[in-house]
């Protein structure tokens, strides 16, 4: 009677990262939502959940799905073209989401621009950044590592990365900050607006900055690799270059920030474990897997849209309605993880989907690694003795991620 009465509840009753229960505990709401089915109906996002990894990475691989927002029933509608912005130039004419075909050449032929060298080099560029940021520490008993650093360093990656001269970086900032807003589905259209607006002017200053690059050549950045690209291959032109550029803010400045966060955090609660994690680049790269499995920071995936009416592992979707796959809901789970309350850098990740899977695989993933190795190994060579200060309190209002209101760490040695 009681098992009835619990399966019968709605979904939102189960699961709700918008609640203070979900900040305190989301795993056993993991667990409920997964054991509702494979693909559950979400009244409060009016979205499909997708639960199941074999499922979650046949999409990946398949990609029956959308990955383009104006596919999604309630996105505004696409323009027309003659009243296309920049911004609707890059999203909608050049977009990396909306052709399956243009994407996979774009992927191919960026590939050399994200090479071992490539991210050599770019390591080499922000390194002196990261080293400024953690000096200008010193004598400090107490910080927030959040505000002194972890808020810092999207914008000094991806503007190195890509090779922004610093004369841009103030207008460039902006749009690090909003770029996500200008799709986001939760937020109003005013502020959605003055993020598409924030990326126009973004654009006009990419456009500015590969014609300096054009007329002088010469620097061994992310940008200077994308023009050789493009001399060789007819089909990549600036504009496959814009929406990159953009892509890599959009994909990659978030992530890195939550990510910066719940390293710091997952590490000083495992003091143990530190020297293992950061004994090299390779070491630290199977640390993070663990730490973002351990941290719960995700509430809602990756969104999908539905292509047409279709069937889809027994339910029946609309066109147009969103498909948000969960891969972290097994990260708690026994059947993939042995022991998985566990904290462990030296756990075995096969397959490691941390980055995603198939043709739409993390097109930064070395980059963000090397990045967070960088910023932790300087950090703990000038702090070792570096600690909590106190347990941070989470912050609910991101309406993808659980991050921190604060990241309070001491030092000890204080002037
Ligand atoms: C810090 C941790 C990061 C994690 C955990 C992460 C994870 C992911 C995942 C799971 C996907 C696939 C998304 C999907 O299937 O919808 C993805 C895609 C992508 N990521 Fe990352 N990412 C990170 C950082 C970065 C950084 C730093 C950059 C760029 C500098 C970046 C650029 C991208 C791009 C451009 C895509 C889209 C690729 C495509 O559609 O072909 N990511 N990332």
């Amino acid at each position: 009677m009681q098992a009835d009465a619990v399966t019968q509840a709605p979904v939102e009753a189960v699961f709700n990262p918008a609640s203070p229960e979900y900040l305190a505990d989301p795993f056993s709401q993991w667990r409920a939502l997964s054991a509702r089915g494979r693909l559950v109906w979400y009244e409060p996002w009016q979205a499909w959940i997708m639960t199941r990894m074999p499922d979650i990475m046949d999409c990946w691989r398949r990609e029956y799905l959308s990955s383009d927002f104006y596919d999604w029933e309630f996105a505004p509608p696409r323009p027309p073209q003659d009243q296309w912005s920049n911004y609707e130039r890059a999203m909608i004419g050049h977009s990396l989401l909306a052709d399956h075909g243009h994407h996979r050449l774009v992927r191919r032929i960026v590939s050399p621009a994200f090479s071992r060298n490539v991210v050599d080099e770019i390591q080499r560029r922000i390194r002196p950044d990261v080293v400024q940021l953690i000096a200008d520490l010193e004598g400090l008993d107490s910080f927030d590592y959040i505000e002194r650093v972890a808020n810092h360093i999207p914008f000094i990656s991806i503007s190195r990365m890509v090779g922004l001269p610093e004369k841009y970086w103030p207008d460039i900032k902006q749009v690090v900050l909003t770029f996500t807003e200008s799709w986001n589905p939760t937020i109003s259209d005013e502020r959605r607006e003055a993020a598409r607006q924030d990326s126009n002017r973004a654009i006009e200053i990419l456009q500015r900055v590969i014609a300096e690059r054009r007329a002088n050549p010469g620097e061994d950045d992310f940008l200077s690799e994308l023009l050789k690209v493009e001399a060789e291959n007819e089909a990549f032109s600036d504009w496959d270059i814009i929406t990159l550029i953009l892509a890599l803010i959009g994909a990659g400045a978030d992530t890195t920030l939550v990510a910066q966060q719940w390293t710091l955090y997952a590490l000083l609660k495992h003091p143990e474990q530190i020297e293992t994690a950061l004994s090299s680049p390779e070491a630290f790269a199977n640390a993070f897997s663990e730490i973002m499995r351990w941290s719960p920071t995700s509430k809602m995936g990756f969104a999908r849209y539905a292509p047409q009416d279709m069937e889809l592992l027994g339910q029946q979707l609309r066109k147009g309605q969103m498909v948000l796959l969960m891969p972290h809901l097994k990260d708690r789970d026994p059947d993939y993880y042995p022991e998985p309350e566990r904290f462990d850098v030296q756990r075995t990740f096969d397959p490691d989907v941390l980055f995603g899977y198939g043709p739409r695989y993390c097109i930064g993933a070395a980059m963000a690694k090397r990045q967070l190795y960088l910023t932790m190994v300087e950090l703990f060579k000038r702090f070792p003795d570096l600690r909590l200060d106190g347990e941070p309190e989470k912050d609910n209002s991101d309406h993808n991620a659980v991050v921190f209101k604060s990241l309070r760490v001491r030092t000890g040695k204080g002037a």
